[in-house]
């Protein structure tokens, strides 16, 4: 695996960049991550994301599930988001996308699988009872991301701050743009979503981020060479001291 360490300063560890040729190749490296978590610690809790950059992931872990290399009937699993109002049989709710981009096709227990409750009307409530989630399960030994286009990792949109624990958010014109696709029109994509704090995020002992694409590249650039700034909310994983980001050769291409 051909990886290259960037050490900011002395006395932070290395980000490592995974490179890989494609969406395919990539997929099989954040696989191959994965895999190695759930084998060397079956019991695992595995932060898990949405949207299309993991989905090639979820394909892999699938097969090799089916042929037998995985078992995840220990795993549980904690997702970042959810879309404020959306029933989880939406087809376009993040526990919709979990239930038929993975766990229907593994053997993990979905009463061990966590995401938030977009049904909740009241926001306070629905953070807290995530947060209380979150900290029962121990804490994250794996957290799969994706890198939104303007840098936010979660709903964790560019803002002042770095939001600690689970909270309410705005979406961004730039994400409703992004996210439309998914839905029969602008007016359809919620404008408000329950997210994971980027505290939490980075409480997990190790963070895997998966990105794609030439429209990932300059965003790509900032996170991993930029100042470190709630502008650019994944910039903060510079801090981290075990992040492997695995991208294709595309959105590495500015860099
Ligand atoms: C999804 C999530 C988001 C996405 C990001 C990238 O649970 O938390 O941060 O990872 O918007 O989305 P894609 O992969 O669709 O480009």
């Amino acid at each position: 695996m051909e990886t290259v360490s960037i050490w900011k300063r002395k006395e932070m560890k290395g980000m490592v960049i995974c490179r890989a040729k494609d969406y395919k190749e990539l997929s099989r490296k954040a696989a191959n991550i994965i895999s190695a978590q759930v084998i060397m610690k079956p019991d695992c809790v595995l932060g898990l994301a949405t949207g299309s950059s993991p989905v090639g992931t979820y394909e892999q872990l699938i097969e090799w599930y089916k042929k037998g290399d995985l078992d995840f009937s220990k795993v549980s699993s904690i997702n970042l988001d959810e879309y404020k109002g959306l029933d989880p049989e939406n087809d376009q709710s993040y526990r919709y996308f979990m239930n038929t981009n993975f766990f229907n096709h593994v053997n993990i227990d979905k009463a061990n699988t966590s995401v938030p409750n977009g049904l909740e009307p009241d926001a306070d409530k629905a953070c807290k009872d995530y947060d209380a989630i979150i900290e029962k399960s121990g804490g994250v030994d794996l957290q799969l991301l994706g890198l939104g286009h303007n840098g936010h990792i979660g709903f964790n949109e560019p803002c002042d701050i770095f939001p600690c624990g689970t909270h309410c958010v705005d979406l961004t014109p730039s994400t409703i743009e992004a996210n439309k696709r998914f839905f029969e029109s602008e007016a359809d994509v919620p404008r408000q979503a329950y997210t994971m704090g980027i505290g939490s995020i980075m409480k997990a002992k190790k963070i895997v981020v998966v990105v794609s694409g030439e429209d990932k590249a300059e965003i790509l650039k900032k996170v991993v060479c930029g100042p470190i700034t709630p502008e650019v909310p994944a910039s903060v994983l510079q801090l981290h001291p075990d992040v492997t980001i695995v991208a294709d050769e595309a959105a590495l291409s500015k860099m």
